[in-house]
């Protein structure tokens, strides 16, 4: 199954790296019923950081105020143990980063390129890809955060544009959210599931996330919540305690951050029964199974996009004539490979099925 995520990852990427080149085809279709997972919440709801420690790794910009101006398509590749880990940027083909200041540096350079040095934000998304032996296969979207004002130098528009950006992701059914609610704030005024609820009222594809357990005042816990007696959600919420911003200018690293956060859990007497399903780590392998899933129950509808694609493709090659010289040519190829891929691990899978079951 792992496998089948990692060819799901694959074919997201050839759809965009096909741009405009899928318009109008069945393309744009079969990127949309592909699963991603988007993170959505206010601003400094923690939401960057949720997705480091679900990643395992810094590599995004952060702090307060806006700092994520456009979507950032985040894909997370497992290679086998002992692989060195790296990223890619899609508009920087070829390019290996193996520093994540780095990628940091040229997410932040990217924005800019697009926005221009201001507070302005853009809905056209960043595409990363790492890869790494310390990473679950994922598909995760982090999202600029939704604001009440707009500061000096935005639009008075900002708060709107930002909020329809994040439900122009997030509306979209093969969107999983995690919305993410800061524990020292009170849920009942939390944009994350207000905006969640709209989009998916039934809250099938919604999980809870609560940051900043840390951080609530003496005398006050979440056990409540983490227990499904208050703002029940359909899936449990998920407490976390991410690195503190004294952590950050500390340099913590996420490897002791991990720790401290099991620690957390488990030495405080409060959290100490609910310990197993809390934290980063715990969220990432629930992350990664669920879309396991998703893609299960999906694979017939996949399926038959992926058979009209190819169609489309064969077409669009004999078009252009072979061989193929253009790089027109060159993705369409390449999108069918991968197609065909699928499509053989789909039948696997199918197979698998079939051979667990009723045997006849
Ligand atoms: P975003 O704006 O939603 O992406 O939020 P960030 O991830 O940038 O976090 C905003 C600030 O809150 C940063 O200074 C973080 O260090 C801090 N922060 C986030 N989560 C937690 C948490 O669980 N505990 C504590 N103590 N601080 C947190
Ligand atoms: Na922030
Ligand atoms: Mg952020």
């Amino acid at each position: 199954m792992e496998n089948l995520i990692s060819l799901v990852n694959k074919i997201q990427r050839a759809c965009t790296a096909l741009g405009d080149h899928g318009e109008g085809s069945a393309l744009p279709t079969l990127w949309d019923s592909l699963p991603a997972i988007a993170v959505v919440g206010g601003q400094s709801s923690g939401k960057s950081s949720v997705l480091e420690s679900v990643v395992g790794k810094d590599f995004l910009p952060r702090g307060s105020g806006i700092v994520t101006r456009r979507p950032l398509v985040l894909q997370l590749h497992k290679l086998e143990e002992g692989s060195r880990e790296y990223a890619e940027f899609l508009h920087l083909p070829r390019k290996r980063f193996t520093d994540f200041a780095a990628v940091r540096k040229e997410i932040s350079d990217e924005t800019d390129r697009e926005t221009g040095r201001t507070k302005q934000i853009s809905s056209v998304p960043i595409h990363l890809s790492i890869y790494s032996p310390n990473v679950v296969n994922l598909t995760l979207i982090d999202l600029p955060g939704l604001t009440k004002v707009a500061v000096e130098g935005q639009p008075d528009s900002i708060v709107q544009d930002i909020e329809n950006m994040v439900r122009s992701y997030i509306e979209k059914p093969n969107c999983i959210i995690l919305a993410i609610s800061p524990a020292n704030q009170d849920l009942a005024t939390s944009d994350a599931i207000k905006i969640s609820r709209e989009v998916d009222p039934t809250g099938e594809r919604t999980f809870g996330v609560l940051t900043k357990i840390d951080l609530m005042d003496k005398g006050t816990d979440a056990v409540d919540i983490l227990e499904g007696k208050a703002y029940r959600l359909k899936y449990p919420w998920i407490g976390v305690v991410n690195r503190s911003q004294a952590d950050i200018n500390k340099n913590v690293d996420m490897i002791a951050a991990r720790r401290r956060e099991r620690e957390y859990f488990s030495s405080t007497p409060e959290y100490k029964h609910l310990a197993h399903r809390m934290g980063s780590e715990h969220l990432a392998k629930m992350m990664s199974k669920h879309l396991e899933n998703v893609i299960k129950s999906k694979i017939p509808g996949i399926q038959s996009l992926i058979n009209k694609t190819i169609i489309e493709i064969e077409t669009e090659l004999s078009r252009l004539g072979k061989p193929i010289a253009t790089d027109a040519g060159g993705k369409l190829y390449m999108i069918m490979e991968i197609c065909r891929l699928f499509d053989q691990n789909y039948k696997e899978h199918l197979d698998g099925v079939r051979s667990g079951g009723d045997k006849i």
